[in-house]
């Protein structure tokens, strides 16, 4: 399913948001939800100003929802020495971002010989034109519309056009979109050609995320225009 239609939409819990004190069973309510692949971010407090987790919550999801596709969001300064304890973990896609401290051109193909999709994330502050070098090796891009660190902050609508300008680049390149997604902001973001949602604080407050999954499935697949 994953990875396997092209530019389908696809909606991502990000676990971050999620209640720390019931871990195991926010997973599985994320992966009843019906969403695509749960969403793991993954913060070293020098990238970024925060302390998330690390390995053993990826290999956690593993265990509780083998099932539930594990991706990846790595806002360190040195993923690549981290790329070999969370593909042993069990992640599936790792994204790194293109402001990191390493190589893109070596650290993708790395993360695509370890058997995993690769991704490139950009911070808002990034012109979309960073990552055109590296489109050629990657599976997916991640545009940031909040400065990465946190969750529950506002969208940055400024970051819209560069999602345009990578869609025009790459028409068929499955775009990401992280921080601030709700109903509301998933469809400006779909309408400048973003195709896939993460959504932390909007879909973890809901008692029924499987209504809201569906919910945000339906408007952002109305509102994406295949190129
Ligand atoms: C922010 C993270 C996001 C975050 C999104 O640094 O990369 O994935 O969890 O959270 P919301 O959807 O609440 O903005
Ligand atoms: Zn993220």
């Amino acid at each position: 399913m994953w990875y396997t239609s092209g530019m389908d939409v696809q909606i991502l819990p990000s676990l971050l948001a999620a209640d720390f004190g019931s871990l195991a069973d926010e997973i599985r309510r994320a992966e009843s939800s019906g969403a695509d692949a749960l969403h793991l971010d993954i913060m070293d407090a020098h990238f970024v100003p925060n302390l998330s987790f690390g390995p053993d919550v990826v290999a956690l999801s593993r265990r509780v929802a083998p099932a539930f596709f594990r991706h990846v969001h790595l806002m360190l300064t040195r993923p690549d020495i981290y790329l070999e304890p969370f593909a042993r973990a069990g992640a599936q896609t790792i994204q790194i971002h293109v402001e990191a401290d390493c190589d893109l051109h070596v650290e993708l193909p790395r993360i695509r010989a370890l058997g995993l999709h690769a991704a490139i994330a950009l911070n808002p502050e990034t012109p979309a034109e960073a990552v055109f070098p590296y489109l050629d090796v990657c599976d997916e891009v991640l545009v940031m519309t909040v400065h990465p660190g946190y969750g529950g902050q506002s969208f940055i609508a400024d970051c819209l056009p560069k999602i345009a300008a990578i869609r025009r680049q790459s028409p068929s390149m499955d775009i990401m979109v992280d921080g601030g997604i709700n109903a509301e902001t998933g469809v400006l973001a779909a309408k400048a050609g973003a195709n896939r949602f993460v959504a932390g604080s909007h879909l973890f407050k809901q008692a029924d995320m499987g209504s809201a999954v569906a919910a945000l499935r339906r408007e952002c697949t109305a509102a994406f225009q295949r190129p």
